[in-house]
């Protein structure tokens, strides 16, 4: 996962597995699936997996690393119908057009979803980052429209406007380790305010402010380890009712 360093999503998968009681023969339709991580361990429990991906290099990935899946370029708004047991959107629903339409389409497909996202920012530590670089950056404009599917009561509103009722809201911590300095930094060039701020300042100083900000977060043998806070949305078609 593209998000953190390798490794962070397995105690996001592990929840959401555990969540919506994915095992031995289970279906899932995992949307947006990305290189396929969370699929490959929920086929590791024995669930039969299907994943789609808007990108092909993604879902070629994904056949690769679980060669008993089935796996698709296709779009979340409209999914294949199942049905299946378990539909899954992990880390998805900000990147898409209309999360209400995938959210209905979802719980169409299936009888369990579910959904994770990031926490607020003030949750997740990677929040130094965008701290440590706004001395360097243009000032922040105010965000415009509704708050951000990171807000629980904003997520809350878009499941119940899909016509799907919360079953449950599990928070989940993720480390996200750094083995040393140049893991902690070398990502952050190829994000929009790493590459903003390297252009306005020059990569030293973005190195320098990175490195000034997190140095509470640096054990004694040069590793850097910041936690960050998700959410698993469990939901579910109202009884006897398929979603709209
Ligand atoms: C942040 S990644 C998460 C990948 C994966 N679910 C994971 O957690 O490792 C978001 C993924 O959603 C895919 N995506 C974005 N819009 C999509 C859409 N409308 N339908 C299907 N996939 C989409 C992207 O190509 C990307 O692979």
């Amino acid at each position: 996962m593209s998000e953190g360093p390798a490794g962070w999503g397995t105690p996001l998968y592990d929840a959401v597995l555990d969540a919506a009681g994915v095992g031995a023969g289970t279906t899932v339709l995992d949307l947006g699936c990305g290189p396929g991580e969370f699929a490959r361990r929920a086929a590791g429990l024995g669930a039969a997996v299907t994943g789609i991906d808007v990108d092909p290099g993604a879902v070629a990935v994904a056949a690769a690393a679980v060669p008993e899946g089935a796996f698709a370029v296709g779009d979340a708004h409209d999914p294949p119908h199942g049905p299946f047991d378990v539909v899954v959107a992990m880390q998805l629903l900000p990147h898409v057009r209309n999360p209400v339409v995938v959210l209905q389409a979802a719980g169409a497909a299936g009888a369990t979803v579910a959904i994770t996202v990031w926490g607020a920012e003030q949750e997740c530590d990677v929040r130094a980052f965008g701290e440590a670089l706004a001395p360097l950056l243009p000032p922040r404009r105010a965000p415009e429209g509704p708050p951000p599917l990171t807000d629980p009561d904003r997520l809350r509103q878009v499941v119940g406007l899909a016509g799907l009722e919360v079953v449950g809201v599990t928070e989940v911590i993720c480390p996200f380790d750094y083995p040393d300095e140049d893991e902690l930094i070398g990502p952050l060039f190829g994000t929009a305010i790493g590459r903003t701020a390297a252009r306005a300042a020059g990569p030293a100083a973005v190195r320098a402010a990175v490195l000034d900000r997190l140095a509470g977060r640096r054990t004694p043998g040069g590793a850097y380890r910041l936690e960050n806070l998700f959410r698993v949305l469990i939901a579910r078609p109202p009884a006897g009712q398929p979603a709209p």
